[in-house]
């Protein structure tokens, strides 16, 4: 389970590995969690590929029929459509309980036990795993334990925000041995200039070396950064080597380019309320901060604001590194909630606002539309 802050690279390692996977001989089943979405209806057509793969190998043919027949039970009982499916027409249906936490163990087993007669490994591949609901969540580490227990070649490869590990723990507490929980971070400064200078040099092109190091600094190397500063700095370069002035150039675009394709879309999923919320604890800096401090700043009680935190859990936005603390998910987002409302306290925010009418002395303080 590689987890990470937005934009560290997770999906880009997670399909490194796929291919790694894929190129090791695996069968590779890669997908993405959606936020709001059932595992059911993604997982079912990846599996089916699966067990169409396997049916082709002729001493698991019988094996993978069975599978067929746990997949069309457990299709049919989540209501979900696969398709025709010719092979094992004559297999019982199975796994058809309606109960995700034994039906899908049951047909994970189906699977890995006619991956092993076939002598391939299965590899799933799941990203954004936070957006898994905690039954869907619990289903797959149950059926994963089984899958370990009985020493079958299906691997579980997932990526998601820091969260991840929490709420495996809550789902199901063995959860935290089943997994390795490998953190996904910035890059360290050589490798963020490295980053930048390899694909310069690929084209034929230098960069300074003073150019190389604002460029880490800036983006604390954080990938998607070094990618959007680094493409701005390439554009507004009108020769090389590239200098410390064309990054600095590049800056304001890289910050627009940003603001509209990183932080504005999340920013734009809020609710007024939640906005707030974020804007407090950018109001606090980078953070973490205790909880208690940002409920202080929203001049309301840490109960009052848990249903507003939970919440924001849920859209991936913060996150608990420890016990009664909070930090966002995006790196940098602190900066970008400050700009985005630049002027801000707690009586300005959008929740009071709708409920009161401003008195006639506020008014004047109001800034006009422009
Ligand atoms: N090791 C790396 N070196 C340089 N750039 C990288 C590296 N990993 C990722 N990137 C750049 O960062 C971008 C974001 O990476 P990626 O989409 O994998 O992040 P993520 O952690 O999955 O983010 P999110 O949580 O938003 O899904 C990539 O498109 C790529 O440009
Ligand atoms: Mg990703």
């Amino acid at each position: 389970m590689l987890l990470g802050l937005r934009g560290v690279g997770k999906t880009v390692l997670l399909n490194r590995l796929s291919e790694i996977a894929e190129a090791s001989g695996y069968l590779v089943v890669h997908l993405e969690a959606p936020e709001g979405q059932r595992l059911v209806e993604y997982l079912a057509p990846g599996l089916k590929a699966v067990l169409l793969q396997l049916s082709k190998v002729e001493k698991a043919k019988d094996l993978a029929a069975k599978g067929v027949g746990a997949l069309r039970g457990f299709a049919s009982a989540f209501k979900v459509s696969i398709g025709t499916l010719e092979i094992g027409v004559n297999e019982a249906n199975t796994a058809d309980s309606g109960n995700l936490e034994l039906d899908l163990p049951e047909l994970l087993l189906a699977i890995g036990t006619a991956a092993r007669a076939a002598d391939k490994s299965v590899g799933i591949f799941l990203d954004e795993v936070q957006y898994l609901n905690e039954e869907d969540f619990r289903g797959l580490i149950v059926a994963m334990h089984r899958i370990s227990q009985k020493g079958l070649p299906v691997v579980l490869f997932g990526a998601g925000l820091p969260q991840v590990a929490a709420l495996a723990g809550e789902a199901k507490s063995y959860a935290e041995r089943l997994f390795d929980y490998p953190d996904v971070g910035p890059l360290e400064p050589d490798a963020a200039m490295k980053a930048v200078a390899e694909p310069v040099r690929a084209e034929n092109a230098e960069i300074e070396e003073a150019a190389l190091s604002d460029l880490a600094k800036i983006t604390q190397g954080y990938p998607y950064f070094i990618q959007e500063w680094g493409k701005h700095t390439w554009n507004v370069a009108l020769s090389s080597p590239i200098t410390k002035t064309d990054v600095q150039v590049a800056s304001q675009a890289a910050t627009e380019a940003l603001d509209k394709n990183f932080f504005r879309v999340r920013f734009d999923r809020l609710t007024p309320r939640e906005q707030d919320y974020l804007r407090a604890m950018a109001e606090l800096g980078p953070g973490p901060h205790r909880s208690g401090t940002i409920a202080e700043k929203l001049e309301s009680t840490v109960e009052n604001m848990g249903p507003l935190r939970s919440a924001l859990i849920r859209k991936g936005m913060i996150w608990s590194p420890a016990h009664g603390d909070t930090a966002f998910t995006v790196p940098m987002f602190d900066e970008f909630m400050r700009r985005a409302i630049p002027t801000w306290n707690p009586t300005t925010g959008s929740k009071k606002q709708a409920k009161k009418k401003p008195k006639k002395k506020a008014k004047k303080q109001q800034i006009p539309k422009t």
